[in-house]
Parts: C-alpha cells; structure tokens; sequence
C-alpha cells in the first residue's frame, strides 16, 4: 500500500504517518527528515537547504525529486510506503507519477488532512521532539507522560526545529496556499484525493484514516 499525506505544516501528517508505519508496517518517508539530516551531516544537498528550510521555503524540485527517486527504490519500500511532506509542487507530483510507473509501484490514496491555518500557528509553536529517539510532543496536546522525560526512551535532552519560529511559520504556510495547495485538484481529478478532519482529536484523526483504507472494518 503506497499513500500520500498533504495538508498544511503542523497538520498532523509525521504525527499520523508514524502511528500508520506502526499499524500497517509499511515505511514512513518524510523528506523533511530527510532534507535535516543532510543539513546536519553537512552535505551539499544540506548546505544548498538549509538558508531555504530556515526562511520557510521549498527545496528546489530536482534536489528532492533525485532524493525521492533514490529512497524509493529502496527494497524496505517494497511492501508499502508513506510519503510525508511530498510531493508539494505540481511538478514533484508529475515526476512521482513517472518515478512510481518506472518502478513498478502504484499510488493507492491521497489523505489530506485539512486544518485551519490559525490552529497550524498554535500546534508548530508548542511542538517539540527527543532529541535521541525522536518521539515527537507538544507542550498542552501531547506532554511527555512525566514531565521532561520522553515516554518511549527515557532521555531528558528535546529539540525545538529552528524553522519553527512564528516568521518562518507564516512563510512556510504561504508557500503551502501557493505551491502545494494546486496539488489538490491534481489528485481529485485522478480520482485519488480523500479528505480528513485534522482539527479533530488525534485519535480521532487516526480512525479516520484507517476508515479509508480499510473501508470494510468498523
Ligand atoms: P517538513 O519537515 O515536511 O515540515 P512541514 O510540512 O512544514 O510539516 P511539519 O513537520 O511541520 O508538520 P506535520 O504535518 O508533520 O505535523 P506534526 O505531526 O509534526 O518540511 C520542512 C521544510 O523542508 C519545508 O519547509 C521545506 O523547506 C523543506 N521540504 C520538505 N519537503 C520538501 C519538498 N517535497 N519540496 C521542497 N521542500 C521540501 O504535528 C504538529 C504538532 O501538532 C505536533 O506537536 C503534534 O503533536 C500536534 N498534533 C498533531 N496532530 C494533532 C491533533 N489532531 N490535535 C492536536 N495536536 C496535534
């Protein structure tokens, strides 16, 4: 099962993806994640990212589409993969078309999850992660069980992401209305487009997930 997440930044799609790699153990690929990674290890494609990431810009198409393109094709993407925070331009949504036909994969479901832009701003400001597993919280939706200490490690070190400032937050929000919102109607005219209630609670935000693509239980 191959499935597309799209919605705003902070709508909830790495919070979902990772609970849906769990369920369905198919893999998450997140290219924000992966876009950080390349930026702490110091790479070219990190250098080039990190001055846009940090004002809330997109990457250019051909770095992340040649990134996609090589994690794809990975074998622990044969049974199933979750793509988070791609494609967000029309044109990665046309190379992902041509990358899966080639590779022999399908592209079952498009779920946007659909939250106001005001609720966005609350949810990126309070967000926060472990710095040694990566379990992601919020400080009021989702504090660790016990203050300061992660709930699946036990470590007391957490990270705030740099592009999470109230400024970069309101550029990255315009860049989704501009660049990524038009994927909207790509997907509905492929037939492919369902759409979530992300407002609702995260468990709620699940079951409606799990509804599509298990449209026989519940
Ligand atoms: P990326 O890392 O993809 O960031 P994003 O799309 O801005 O999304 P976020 O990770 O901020 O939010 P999310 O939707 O995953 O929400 P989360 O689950 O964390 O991209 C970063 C940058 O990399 C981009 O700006 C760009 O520069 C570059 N980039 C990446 N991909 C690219 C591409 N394809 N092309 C070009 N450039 C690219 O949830 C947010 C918070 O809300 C959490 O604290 C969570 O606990 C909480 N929360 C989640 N769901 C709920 C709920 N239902 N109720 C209450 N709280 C909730």
């Amino acid at each position: 099962m191959n499935l597309i997440l799209l919605g705003p930044p902070g709508a909830g799609k790495g919070t979902q993806a990772k609970r849906l790699e769990d369920k369905f153990g198919i893999v998450q690929i997140a290219t924000g994640d992966m876009l950080r990674a390349e930026v702490r290890a110091g790479t070219p494609i990190g250098l080039e990212a990190k001055a846009i990431m940090e004002q809330g810009g997109l990457v250019p198409d051909a770095i992340i589409t040649a990134m996609l393109a090589n994690r794809v094709s990975q074998p622990d993407c044969a049974k199933g993969f979750i793509l988070d925070g791609f494609p967000r331009t029309v044109p990665q949504a046309e190379a992902l078309d041509v990358m899966l036909a080639e590779q022999g994969h399908e592209l079952e479901h498009v779920i946007e999850l659909q939250v106001n832009d005001a609720i966005l701003v609350d949810r990126i400001a309070g967000r926060f992660t472990c710095a040694k597993c990566g379990m992601g919280y919020h400080d009021h939706f989702k504090p660790p069980v016990k203050p300061g200490v992660c709930d699946v490690c036990g470590s007391t070190e957490f990270i705030r992401r740099a592009d999470d400032k109230a400024e970069t937050v309101a550029a990255r929000l315009a860049a989704y209305h501009a660049q990524t919102a038009p994927l909207l109607p790509y997907y509905a005219a492929q037939g492919k487009l369902k759409t979530v209630d992300g407002m609702a609670e995260m468990n709620d935000v699940s079951a409606q997930i799990e509804a599509i693509l298990n449209p026989t239980k519940g």
